[in-house]
């Protein structure tokens, strides 16, 4: 089995799917390893680090997949490389399987059996290969640093002979990894942080983050499926603008991290909530892939609404791309071995595979998950 690496061509990426860590997993697998010239470049690896690990450093992308089986990707491949796949070609990839009919007709209609890293379930046998997860560690992460540096004032307190210095206030709005991780991030630089999730569960881990969980007076949580939360009623969602409304005033720094998979995103931050707030805050709105949380976010800009700077950020992974890159290479090389056979290195499907399972999104000409097959019917 040939398992290709190539350059990801979305505008701004700088992740590589495998770093030559995970090169040396798969070749004891028994798997040849060919990666493109400079695939790794942007994550601080060169070529001369692949070859090192055992790969087979290939010119270019079209000469890396000339015979591989598998390709080990970050970003839903565009026409172009769909084309550059011959037919049977497994795919591993973020795949966009809830937003991206065309891709996902793509994938099928070039009979290649698609593996999105979004489908991988989140149980705990399945931890080691959630990608979602490890790179909404870095958004949450990097989205607070972001706003930090925005902010006209420190997040700490200091006690000086200049006087004393408040702690800054931050307000995390949804509380998954990246809200968790924002958290975190915005406890270690001293900010006083409140949080809020309509996934009651995760108050403890809130709690254990040093942050306050934010009490409603009424019912606002809705869980899903899979550990993700579901849409609130109209009456639900109404009580919860009322509960941000009421902290956001005092709040300087604000992360917004909340989703639905295959919803549009809750808008929790409206125009007259930023109006409220004092001039130079800063809202970073992760979810603006989804539509966003804030009213007036931009995708990959920064706005200013009533004195308020609002980030947009669609690729915070792309920003640390080293430990980013490193993270995926782990989860997606763990993933591989569920379906290659340890013995003989070669592809060993099995549907029954309680991940392999879930995370085939298109095999053999079909789509083989129903929620994903509706939104194509659709
Ligand atoms: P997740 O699914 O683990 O967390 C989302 C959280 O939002 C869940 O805890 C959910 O219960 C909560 N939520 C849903 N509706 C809510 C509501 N009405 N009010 C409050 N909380 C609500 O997702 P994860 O992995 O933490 O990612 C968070 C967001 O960040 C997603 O939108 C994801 O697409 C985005 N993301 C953005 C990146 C970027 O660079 N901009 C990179 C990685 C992820």
């Amino acid at each position: 089995m040939k398992a290709a690496v190539i350059t990801e061509t979305r505008p701004g990426e700088t992740r590589v799917a495998l770093v030559p860590k995970e090169v040396e997993t798969l070749t004891e697998l028994g798997i040849h390893v060919a990666v493109a010239s400079g695939a790794g470049r942007a994550s601080g690896v060169e070529d001369e680090a692949y070859r090192e690990a055992g790969a087979e450093v290939a010119p270019d992308a079209d000469a890396a997949l000339d015979g591989a089986g598998l390709l080990l990707h970050v970003n839903p491949l565009t026409a172009d490389e769909v084309r550059a796949l011959a037919a049977g070609t497994v795919v591993v990839s973020f795949l966009d399987p809830l937003g991206d009919t065309a891709g996902i007709r793509r994938l099928r209609d070039a009979s290649l059996t698609g593996i999105s890293m979004e489908m991988v379930p989140r149980i705990t046998r399945a931890q080691s290969m959630d990608a979602l997860s490890s790179q909404a560690t870095v958004a949450g992460y990097k989205a607070v640093l972001l706003a930090a540096t925005r902010l006209p004032k420190f997040l700490p307190m200091f006690t000086t002979a200049a006087g004393t210095i408040r702690p800054a206030k931050a307000l995390i709005l949804g509380a998954g990894v990246a809200g968790l991780q924002a958290i975190a991030t915005a406890r270690r630089l001293g900010a006083v942080v409140e949080a809020f999730d309509v996934r009651p569960e995760v108050r403890e881990q809130v709690e254990s983050l040093g942050a306050t969980f934010l009490e409603a007076e009424e019912d606002v949580t809705a869980e899903g499926e899979g550990g993700y939360a579901a849409e609130l009623s109209e009456e639900q969602h109404r009580k919860e603008l009322e509960l941000i409304a009421e902290h956001i005033r005092t709040t300087d720094l604000v992360v917004t991290t909340a989703r639905i998979p295959g919803r549009p995103s809750p808008e929790l931050i409206t125009d007259a909530m930023l109006q409220s707030m004092e001039p130079g805050s800063v809202v970073v709105d992760l979810a603006t892939e989804g539509g966003g949380n804030c009213e007036g976010s931009v995708p990959d800009d920064e706005v200013v609404r009533h004195g308020v700077t609002i980030l947009g950020p669609q690729n915070l992974p792309a920003t640390l791309p080293v430990h980013a890159s490193r993270m995926y290479s782990r989860n997606i090389a763990t993933l591989v071995k569920e379906f290659i056979d340890a013995d003989t290195g070669a592809l060993a499907l099995d549907f029954d595979n309680d991940v392999v399972g879930p995370a085939t999104v298109t095999h053999h000409g079909a789509v083989r998950n129903e929620r994903v097959a509706a939104l194509l019917d659709g």
